[in-house]
């Protein structure tokens, strides 16, 4: 692995705000970007598409499909062969989909060599829930950002208010809590803090003070940030 290249990992549970932080501190860093959650979302669809359940049973086949995933990301738009599944990628089912695929230890493996490839000069931000943990163990700083469920499901909430979709806070908090114990028990690469990780609770912080906090914590880490 490219260890002479930084990493700083940001995980933690659904709607913590920290894809929104993980890609601004890439910004502020001018650091390449990557959004772990989005590869097994796509991975789920995939799978659906291809007729597949998304279960034990056809783990195997789902885990080939994911070893040879034709994603691309450009920019804000993620691309599945030729098709912009930007949107259908980001909608609750979807996100379900991939905490579903996700649990499947073959399925995960598929998706390291893909991951790792984002380590690129000048450095990269990762964002999910094992960067930490599994996927970049050596990363110079791991941080692990909560929110309250309230909070998270509110945060939520007006992320899909704000594109044109129809929800409702309690069914939103009662879904992802359903995925926090999903992600945080399933038995290969479990959703935790990794040891040397940061806690972060974010519920009574603005994004940019967020940021702010990481920078912080990466310059006083970083001989060469
Ligand atoms: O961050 P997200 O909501 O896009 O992630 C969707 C699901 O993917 C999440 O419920 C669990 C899974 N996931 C994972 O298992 N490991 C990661 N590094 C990122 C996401």
């Amino acid at each position: 692995a490219p260890q002479h290249i930084p990493v700083l990992c940001i995980d933690g549970p659904t709607a913590s705000g920290k894809g929104t932080v993980a890609a601004l501190l890439a910004q502020r860093l001018g650091y390449h970007f990557l959004d772990s959650g989005a590869m097994y979302r796509i991975a789920a669809l995939a799978a659906l598409r291809a007729g597949l359940t998304i279960a034990e049973v056809h783990e195997a086949r789902i885990a080939e499909l994911a070893r040879q995933l034709p994603v691309r990301f450009e920019g804000a738009r993620v691309l599945l062969g030729a098709d912009d599944v930007s949107d259908a990628i980001r909608t609750e089912d979807a996100g379900m989909n991939a905490s579903r695929v996700s649990a499947l230890p073959a399925v995960r493996q598929a998706l390291v060599a893909l991951q790792h490839g984002f380590r690129r000069l000048p450095g990269l931000v990762a964002d999910g829930r094992d960067m930490g943990t599994v996927i970049f163990p050596d990363a110079p700083l791991k941080v692990f950002l909560t929110a309250s469920a309230q909070q998270r499901a509110e945060r939520r909430y007006n992320q899909l208010i704000s594109k044109g979709f129809c929800a409702n806070i309690a069914d939103l908090r009662a879904d992802l809590e359903a995925r926090d114990a999903r992600d945080s028990t399933r038995s290969v690469a479990p959703m935790q803090p990794a040891q040397d990780a940061l806690l972060l609770d974010n519920s009574h912080l603005t994004i940019e003070q967020t940021v702010e906090q990481v920078l912080a914590w990466w310059q006083e880490r970083q001989p060469f940030a």
